[in-house]
């Protein structure tokens, strides 16, 4: 059963491949999930003489968002006053992220925040749990339910947090191992091994972590990096014989290709180079970094070439939205007196980020018999957008003025495998 969407149509082909066809359609398979062709109006309509075709009007279809840094407990704990990352963990994170042991509470969290990312036209994410394995059950139920690609794993952590979020040694292993043997590649489900950062797990336990990693080949690992210098410190202090704060994970053997380290704001020139040769990628979380206070990325300015994804990481972040995360993201960039352009922005957004987490091969563009995620951007959502929309007179002026402008407003319309899941009309 095929859909066929019509609108202005963008995708990348790769990183300086932009595909854009100004009245374009995009046809998809609701039966199978995937995309069947995309191109002009008119060559689609001749290829496809029977297409049903749905218009949208000042509408950009784009693929689903990619957000490769989030954590789903964290809706709750989002615009917390007052503290940067050690205190904000203590004060505020730690207590909400203990309700995660009561399966009901995690079960509807994770149903209202599966909606929020689609309302946000996010498809797909790296996504923390909390320690307890149940809410990870619950979030990964939520996301099968929805069949959203999700990656999702059970927080390790051991020490430096209250008693009732700490985890062990054995149970923190058999529980993930347990949790991979469940979900990881059920349907469209996906499991990370997730030691929260260096701080809160024993030597032991990363050790543990690495074994998992060894034990089961494609199961990704996400983790936190040097996002805070009293963060970094503490670090140093707890592990005097690691040359600096990345060769704590290097040393148990948790770099690697499909390990993402959010932040990485401070790194050294070797933390550099270890990320830079065992294929391991950092997360930009703009908003996260401001809120916090943590510091600004240098995006442009790594000393080797290390793969950069961006994220809300919600809730240290303040927008579920990646358009917004893509604007301060900009911003950022301003103070570090380098330009990131609009389309690097949608760039990254989709296929870049889809490359960091090696889902490429399913997600991230148009390519026909990739899995059919994409969203419906409105152009005009506001009288603002729509008045300053009216003067763009190039494909980067209006991609610039919806990053920098637009956030879920701007979502018309969210589908994931073929089947609309979110209408901004009919959540009106
Ligand atoms: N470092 C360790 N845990 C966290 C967390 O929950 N959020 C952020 N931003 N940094 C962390
Ligand atoms: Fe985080």
């Amino acid at each position: 059963n095929y859909q066929a969407q019509r609108g202005s149509v963008l995708h990348f082909l790769d990183q300086h491949s932009p595909e854009y066809f100004a009245d374009g359609i995009l046809v998809t398979d609701s039966d199978k999930g995937t995309v069947v062709a995309v191109g002009e109006a008119e060559s689609i309509l001749a290829q496809f003489p029977q297409l049903q075709v749905t218009e949208h009007s000042q509408a950009l279809i784009c693929p689903g968002f990619i957000d490769t840094h989030i954590h789903y407990p964290q809706v709750d704990v989002i615009a917390s006053y007052g503290e940067q990352l050690l205190d904000w963990l203590n004060n505020y994170t730690f207590p909400h992220e203990s309700k995660f042991a009561d399966e009901a509470h995690a079960s509807e969290t994770a149903d209202f925040f599966l909606r929020e990312l689609l309302k946000n036209g996010s498809t797909t994410g790296l996504v923390f749990g909390t320690v307890h394995p149940q809410s990870v059950d619950a979030f990964f139920r939520a996301s099968e339910a929805l069949n959203t690609r999700m990656i999702c794993g059970k927080v390790m952590m051991d020490r430096n947090a209250p008693d009732f979020l700490c985890d062990d040694v054995a149970s923190s292993k058999n529980d993930s191992q347990a949790l991979i043997d469940r979900w990881h590649g059920k349907g469209r489900q996906l499991y990370a091994v997730t030691p929260r950062f260096a701080i809160t797990s024993t030597p032991e336990q990363l050790a543990a972590a690495g074994e998992l990693l060894a034990d089961n080949p494609g199961v990704y690992m996400q983790t936190h990096l040097s996002e805070n210098l009293d963060e970094i410190a503490f670090v140093k202090e707890l592990f005097p014989q690691r040359k600096n704060y990345l060769d704590v994970y290097d040393h148990y053997g948790l770099l690697g290709e499909y390990s993402t380290f959010a932040h990485g704001v401070h790194l050294e020139d070797g933390e550099y180079q270890r990320l830079s040769e065992t294929g391991s990628k950092i997360a930009f979380c703009p908003t996260s970094n401001l809120f916090l206070g943590s510091g600004l990325l240098p995006l442009d300015d790594q000393p080797f070439p290390v793969g950069v994804s961006v994220a809300t990481d919600v809730g240290g972040g303040t927008s579920f939205s990646m358009l917004q995360t893509m604007s301060e993201a900009y911003k950022v960039c301003q103070l570090r007196g380098h330009r990131l352009s609009p389309q690097q922005a949608f760039y990254m957004m989709t296929l870049g980020n889809a490359k960091s987490l090696k889902l490429d091969d399913k997600l991230g563009n148009f390519t026909a018999g990739k899995e059919a995620d994409f969203v419906v951007l409105d152009l005009a959502a506001t009288e603002l957008m729509q008045r300053r929309q009216a003067i763009c007179n190039t494909l980067d002026e209006t991609l610039f003025c919806l990053t920098i402008l637009g956030d879920d407003r701007s979502v018309a319309e969210t589908w994931v495998a073929g089947k609309k899941v979110y209408s901004k009309d009919e959540a009106n």
